[in-house]
């Protein structure tokens, strides 16, 4: 009898016949171009890896899953997978129809056929399953702002996996795993999860908990959505494989999980839990703040340190693997060695470089110690984060129309071409409303629109290392937002607000336009009949009304030398 670990698990893949035949036919339905976050979704629900799932979650399903972490039928399954999707589409399905769900090129990868339609109370799932409502947490903002306003739920017909061109002989799925468990006799298998690259401290605490628990070691790292502003996967990837010689050869192997990361703590534990017993792993690493999202909006961590761990613990038999803990490892510099934080020598000295304090070192150039990371690794990391002066950024000014954008813009754009090292772009609001958004009115749509695209080029612009700087209102804060969490991807967003006061806008009106919208003649006029959000966290705030231009400008070349972005 084989073990539990190693028979397979169902998948939702039919046969390469009928998926031919389904391709052929799939023309006349409704298609559905998944995002990001729903083809990693899709991929896990049809290799096994979110079995027992058999699709997109039905309401009766979500609504357990949301208010006790259970299924309709009473199993455990701590996180919404739903296929949300906009109100026009919507408008055009109904339940018993199927649908094609497609990757961004057009390739057909699944049907959907949809049992459930409904409009999610997003208030309800964002205090349920991530226990606020909390736009600082980066799963609620997701829910409001990017997902779709109606989920369609019912069974998946898997057709084809979605295309990976990138380390394809490290992706594996959930029975590829299992048979390798199977061929090299590993019964035992503790998993460790991870967004972030490995160093000394991780290598020891993952051989020792494999040790302990006399079990085999897979590095699991996920490689589909982490938290925005996390390290590219490319480069954690080729960081892992320089790790792996550390290891004595085959007890550990290292495979990709093209997981989309909520960053829900607790819950994200236990759901981490249950993919994994599906990969066929026995153990699994849980830490402190495990899957934790960061501070909320009052600067306050979400989640307690030790409540990923309690809720796993109390879950373990049904998820069927067993946690292990995660032994916090700090180097004794008079041993050269590693020691677990508990188990120090009393008086000795313990050095230990923090996350923050890493990424500053990287970003200054300066020294990382042998005794903190090895040498491949470093050099990994330091290949793909030259230091701030050498990066890409983008200078985001917002403002009231006539509050004095594009005068400093220019300006700036002037003094950095003086300084030279980094191609400059502006993205001025007028020219590129005019190159750019030319068919683009002024309702709130139309405006996210034009943002968004100015962020796009921006975040091309700042990604290839050049120096983007933008000056449209950019009226609303969740807009803003938006932008930049696609710039943070690559390098730095300054956003200054340029906070001229309305009254002295309207006073120089150079454009004429505040008169025609107080005469109702330009209707949705931003600060007349149009809102303007006003930044809360802006790097920078200027006013124009009582400084120069110049002045303006050079506080914001100050506050890049500050942020060491340009050199003095
Ligand atoms: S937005 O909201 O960011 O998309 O606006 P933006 O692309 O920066 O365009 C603003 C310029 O368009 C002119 N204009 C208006 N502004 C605000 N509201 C309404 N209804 C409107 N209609 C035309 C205005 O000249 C803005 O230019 P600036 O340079 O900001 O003064």
């Amino acid at each position: 009898m084989s073990l539990p670990n190693h028979a397979p698990v169902p998948e939702l893949y039919v046969s390469f016949d009928s998926a031919q035949k389904l391709k052929a036919d799939a023309g006349t339905l409704p298609s559905w171009d998944l995002t990001q976050r729903q083809i990693c979704d899709l991929e896990l629900l049809m290799n096994g890896g979110f079995h027992p799932l058999k699709g997109f979650l039905t309401e009766a399903d979500y609504d357990g899953v949301v208010e006790n972490m259970r299924l309709a039928d009473g199993r455990l399954w701590p996180m919404p997978v739903t296929l949300d999707v906009s109100e026009t589409f919507a408008e055009g399905v109904e339940p018993g129809q199927d649908i094609a769900l497609r990757d961004a090129e057009g390739v057909i990868l699944a049907i959907l056929s949809v049992t459930d339609k409904w409009v999610p109370n997003k208030d309800r799932e964002a205090e349920k399953v991530f226990g606020a409502n909390d736009l600082a947490h980066p799963a609620v903002n997701y829910l409001h702002h990017t997902a779709g306003k109606v989920y369609l739920g019912g069974p998946i017909t898997g057709i084809q996996p979605p295309v990976h061109y990138d380390f394809k002989m490290r992706r594996d799925t959930p029975n590829e795993l299992r048979a390798f468990f199977r061929k090299m006799g590993w019964t035992r298998v503790v998993a460790f999860q991870t967004r972030n690259p490995l160093h000394r401290a991780h290598q020891e605490l993952t051989f020792r908990a494999a040790r302990e628990a006399q079990a085999n070691l897979l590095i699991h790292p996920v490689v589909g959505m982490t938290k925005p502003g996390d390290i590219d996967h490319f480069t954690r990837v080729r960081c892992y494989e320089a790790v792996l010689d550390q290891y004595p050869s085959s007890t550990t192997t290292l495979s990709l999980l093209n997981l989309a990361m909520r960053m829900g703590g607790p819950r994200e534990a236990v759901w981490h839990g249950l993919i994994r017993r599906n990969h066929g792993c026995t153990h699994m690493i849980v830490g402190r703040d495990h899957a934790g999202p960061g501070k909320n909006s009052e600067g306050k961590d979400f989640y307690g340190p030790y409540e990923a761990q309690e809720l796993f613990k109390a879950h373990a038999d049904e998820i069927g693997v067993e946690m292990v803990d995660f032994k916090q490892m700090v180097y004794v510099q008079e041993k050269a060695q590693y020691f677990p934080v508990d188990e120090v020598p009393e008086g000795s000295t313990v050095l230990d470089i923090s996350g923050t304090e890493l990424r500053r070192r990287l970003r200054e150039g300066l020294e990382i110690p042998e005794w903190f990371s090895f040498p491949d690794v470093v050099s990994e990391l330091r290949r793909t984060s030259p230091a701030r002066s050498k990066q890409g950024f983008t200078v985001f000014f917002t403002g009231l129309s006539g509050s004095g954008k594009s005068t400093i813009a220019n300006a700036l754009m002037v003094k950095l071409m003086e300084m030279g090292g980094r191609p400059v772009t502006l993205l001025d609001g007028d020219v590129v409303r005019k190159h750019l958004s030319s068919e683009l009115g002024f309702s709130k749509e139309h405006r996210d629109i034009n943002i968004k695209r100015i962020g796009y080029v921006a975040s091309e612009i700042t990604k290839n290392g050049g120096i983007a700087i933008c000056a449209p209102i950019a009226p609303y804060t969740a807009t803003r937002r938006a932008v930049r969490e696609m710039i943070e991807a690559f390098g730095a967003f300054i956003e200054v607000h340029v906070a001229t006061p309305i009254e002295e806008c309207e006073r120089r009106d150079r454009k004429g336009l505040y008169k025609l919208a107080r005469e109702g003649k330009i209707k949705e006029f931003t600060g007349i009949s149009d809102p303007y959000e006003v930044p809360a966290k802006a790097e920078l705030v200027v006013d124009t009304a009582n400084v120069s231009v110049d002045h303006c400008a050079h506080q914001v070349i100050l506050k890049l030398e500050q942020m060491g972005l340009i050199r003095a």
